[in-house]
């Protein structure tokens, strides 16, 4: 596999068309909302258009107060971007379409990581969830709080930002102290919310996935709808810590995950990504809980096998995929600059991997990748200082039926009118 790789490599270095923006600092993280891309750097914020059109820019540091922002939610049912610092522990509502228009700013409040750590926050429902490690040393009797539900609209007059409930905190405690979050994701019907995690303790590492019931209205009947499942990887070697992973949702309820893996092991380089069903994340991991429960949590959390491992690759530190039809299009990262798609037939068999941009420099791609939430025909990759958008589709490569046939890429098809290889709807267009 890997000297086939090469070889595509080699083939199809810089010869593949894509808008790419450079940034004046490092990207820590981006976003991307209904009609506007938000690309968080060490110094700014910057809003752009899908196209990487620049709109408008925001300092969130400067030489007097040192500052970086640890949460950026984009929430679109009220029209506003939810940040959130380390300068004293603040949050600041912008306008979604003027990020220089600041709504709403709160002090003391610290709803991010305190220390550079990974962290996950999306809207749930009516809140925001924000799940990372604890950042109080002292375990509330061996209690580390890791996922914590906060008010977004105003609860109280002149105060939006609480994770307060009726009587206490809502929030999924832990007796883990070891706990990093890779990734989380809302989904909308039903409205769920799932989060991977790495936990890891003396004689013992495992991947997690937590979901919760986000429908409720109550934040406590949130936390308290929590279910967990191990996530196992995998049979051939194990790989017990989680580097990226995805939703792929399904029809009929069904909801698959991808997820890369590592055995962080400098003997074991390889990393392996492998596809679960995530439909059925039934009962308690040990350990974790919702706030007060006794015991916190017990062992009848079930474990999840992966339907199937795709693929094998010394790099992978990123991934995203689609779903069309029966089939799935992975789309990997690599921490030596490659997005390379793998297609993966209804039986999960992947077909050849190309690889669609490759940086000259060997720059890491950031962990997190979007698509263009409009029509998914590209995705946005962050490399050190440089945000790409990549096309995925290539259909246009493929001159012939046969060709385009043998392309076995779902994202193609031949159109009978024009006589070409091109997207469904290209097709449509012209008929
Ligand atoms: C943003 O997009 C989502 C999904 O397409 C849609 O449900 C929502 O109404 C949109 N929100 C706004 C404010 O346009
Ligand atoms: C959006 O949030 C602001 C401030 O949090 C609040 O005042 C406003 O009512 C909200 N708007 C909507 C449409 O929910
Ligand atoms: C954006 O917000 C700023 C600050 O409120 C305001 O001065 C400016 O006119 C706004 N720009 C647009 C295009 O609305
Ligand atoms: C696909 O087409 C583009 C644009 O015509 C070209 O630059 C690229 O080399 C082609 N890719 C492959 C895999 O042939």
């Amino acid at each position: 596999m890997g000297r086939y790789l090469l070889g595509i490599l080699a083939l199809l270095k810089n010869c593949i068309y894509s808008d790419v923006v450079n940034f004046d600092g490092d990207i820590k993280d981006f976003v991307v909302g209904n009609s506007t891309l938000f690309v968080l750097t060490d110094h700014r914020l910057h809003q752009m258009r899908h196209d990487l059109y620049e709109e408008k820019t925001k300092d969130i540091t400067n030489a007097i107060h040192h500052n970086r922002v640890n949460i950026l939610v984009p929430f679109e049912a009220n029209g506003t971007l939810i940040t959130c610092g380390t300068f004293e522990g603040y949050c600041e509502v912008l306008d979604i379409n003027n990020i220089t228009n600041s709504i709403y700013y709160e002090s003391y409040i610290l709803v991010g990581p305190r220390q550079n750590e990974k962290s996950v926050a999306f809207i749930a429902g009516r809140y925001l969830l924000v799940g990372k490690k604890d950042d109080d040393e002292t375990a509330q009797g061996n209690r580390y709080s890791v996922v914590s539900l906060w008010n977004t609209l105003e609860s109280q007059p002149g105060r939006i930002f609480s994770k307060l409930a009726e009587v206490s905190d809502a929030s999924i405690q832990s007796t883990v102290r070891d706990v990093v979050f890779v990734d989380g994701f809302q989904r909308v019907s039903p409205s769920e919310s799932y989060l991977f995690l790495n936990t890891k303790t003396d004689n013992e590492r495992k991947v997690l996935v937590l979901r919760m019931n986000s429908a409720k209205e109550k934040k406590m009947d949130i936390i308290k709808s929590l279910q967990s499942a191990t996530i196992q990887c995998c049979s051939d070697k194990v790989r017990p810590v989680l580097v990226a992973c995805t939703v792929i949702p399904s029809v009929n309820g069904v909801i698959w995950a991808a997820g890369v893996f590592s055995a962080e092991n400098q003997q074991d380089p390889e990393n392996s990504a492998a596809l679960y069903d995530i439909s059925n994340v039934q009962g308690r991991v040990k350990g974790f809980c919702a706030y007060g429960e006794n015991p916190c949590g017990s062992e009848s959390g079930s474990e999840l096998q992966p339907l199937s491992v795709v693929f094998k690759y010394s790099s992978m530190s990123a991934v995203a995929a689609v779903r069309i039809g029966s089939w799935i299009v992975l789309f990997i990262g690599t921490s030596d600059g490659q997005l390379i798609k793998l297609v993966l037939d209804e039986k999960f068999t992947p077909g050849c991997p190309t690889v669609l941009y490759k940086s000259d420099d060997e720059r890491a791609v950031l962990p997190r990748m979007h698509f263009d939430p409009v029509d998914y025909k590209h995705i946005y990759i962050a490399l050190r200082q440089q945000l790409r958008r990549v096309s995925v589709v290539q259909c246009g490569n493929y001159s012939t039926l046969k060709d385009c046939r043998a392309a076995q890429d779902p994202l193609c098809c031949w159109c009978v009118n024009t006589h070409r290889c091109s997207t469904q709807d290209e097709c449509s267009d012209t008929s």
